[in-house]
């Protein structure tokens, strides 16, 4: 058993995304309705186009992009984005349609502090387009889960996860937006869960006091 809380020590997130950014939205929403306590101290996205940097500016976010392919290495990129991080004082990563894995230098500055969300009931389904998966699969539950990001590709410790009932007449698209719906749920659920702290890790359960 470990005290996996020593790393998180203030209620400062940066969010990471690549692209359409609707659960960055959520957590913006949940921390101005009075959900979710915590701050939003800045948004990197790799990509500069991405839709959701411009919802963090509309919303008076700090909002940056930092693009992986101008760095000579995933190492040198990560430095950058952790500088980026750190110096606004941020103690929880949230990945929110980020699509870059993230290497030793990200995960071992953030330890136990980044939060990912997944679009299926993990471990089922790990990967991209992970409600295709399932409905091609022919499963008859979905969902979602938030989950502790290690250095396995959607492997960490689950935090929070909703099921989500797949209807006979569901296409991947359908399905989606019913699973979507869940990830806006409780996502925000799952960081407040963070924050408030009195979690452990036991082997690869994440266990409240
Ligand atoms: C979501 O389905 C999330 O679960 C997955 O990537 C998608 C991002 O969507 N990791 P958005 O950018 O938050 O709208």
């Amino acid at each position: 058993m470990s005290d996996a809380n020593p790393h998180i020590s203030g209620r400062a997130l940066g969010v990471l995304i690549s692209g359409r950014g609707s659960n960055l939205q959520a957590l913006v929403d949940a921390v101005r309705d009075g959900r979710l306590d915590a701050t939003i101290a800045v948004v990197i996205s790799n990509r500069a186009d991405a839709p959701g940097l411009v919802r963090a500016r509309d919303a008076g976010i700090d909002a940056i992009a930092i693009d992986h392919r101008a760095f000579p290495s995933r190492e040198d990129f990560e430095r950058a984005m952790i500088g980026e991080l750190r110096g606004r004082g941020v103690s929880l990563v949230c990945l929110a349609g980020f699509m870059r894995l993230l290497g030793r230098t990200f995960l071992d500055e953030f330890q136990n502090a980044i939060l990912n969300i997944h679009p299926s009931l993990l471990p089922a389904f790990p990967g991209v387009d992970a409600q295709r998966q399932a409905w091609a699969h022919g499963v008859k539950v979905a969902g979602v889960t938030v989950h502790l990001v290690t250095g396995e590709l959607d492997g960490g410790p689950i935090v929070a996860q909703a099921a989500v009932p797949v209807r006979d007449d569901d296409t991947p698209e359908t399905l989606a937006a019913r699973i979507l719906i869940e990830e806006h749920r409780i996502y925000a659920e799952a960081v407040k869960t963070i924050l408030d702290g009195g979690w452990t890790i036991e082997g690869r359960r994440f266990v409240r006091g």
